[in-house]
């Protein structure tokens, strides 16, 4: 089927705010503003790198009920990180496209230690192949994050025709796909017709004035795309 013209009653996709502060208490006050907004609280990558595992507990305790995403975007020794962060309250945590296979099904099989809607994401970075995807769906995994890296997007990367071919792609061999890198509420129209699993923005949410009219924005972006 062709996604983009066959899917007219697709699930609509979540809005998932990236908590990349590089302190637990800054990262509260977003979550504060921003939680009642969203429908997942993630732990940024920064934020995991300055504040660890404890970002997450003192997250979760905080937002009970949210979907949280660890974004640790693991390389290596896959169940003790994700031990580490199913211990502490996340929903989801990321492995990195390049960690080996072993890797990621470690952290998979913790993960489902914890309960069967815990989950391990793909986290699509640099170099990966569509054979690696087939690989990850018979690994038993089935979500994934396209990803305009912050740095790539600082070296003038856009959105393009081929990044959507790509999501396309990977969303018809059955992975469930999250999109994020400097997104904007304008910049969801051109996703239009894909079943995006979440739409995932930071600094445009976290970073704006007014962080609760910036996500208003991107639901009112998600609502007119995806009935
Ligand atoms: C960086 C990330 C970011 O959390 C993600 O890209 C969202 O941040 P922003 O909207 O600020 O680009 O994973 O590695």
């Amino acid at each position: 089927m062709n996604i983009k013209e066959g899917n007219t009653h697709m699930k609509r996709p979540l809005l998932q705010v990236a908590l990349d502060h590089l302190d637990t208490p800054g990262a509260l006050e977003s979550a504060r503003l921003l939680g009642p907004e969203v429908d997942v609280l993630e732990v940024g990558t920064l934020l995991c790198y300055a504040e660890g595992a404890r970002a997450v507990r003192t997250v979760r305790a905080c937002w009970p009920d949210h979907i949280l995403l660890a974004d640790l975007k693991a390389a290596d020794a896959g169940g003790v990180a994700a031990e580490l962060v199913f211990s502490a309250g996340a929903t989801w945590m990321t492995v990195i496209c390049s960690a080996p296979y072993p890797t990621m099904e470690a952290a998979l099989k913790v993960a489902k230690t914890y309960g069967e809607d815990r989950d391990i994401q793909v986290e699509l970075y640099g170099d990966w192949t569509f054979d690696h995807a087939r690989a990850w769906l018979d690994l038993g995994l089935q979500q994934a994050v396209y990803h305009r890296g912050r740095d790539a997007q600082a070296a003038g990367k856009g959105w393009d025709e081929s990044d959507l071919e790509k999501i396309n792609r990977l969303v018809e061999m059955g992975i469930h796909v999250s999109v994020t890198g400097g997104l904007t509420p304008d910049d969801l129209a051109q996703f239009r017709g894909i079943p995006v699993k979440a739409f995932i923005a930071g600094r445009s949410l976290y970073g704006a004035d007014d962080p609760v009219a910036a996500a208003r924005a991107f639901s009112r972006s998600i609502r007119a795309g995806w009935s």
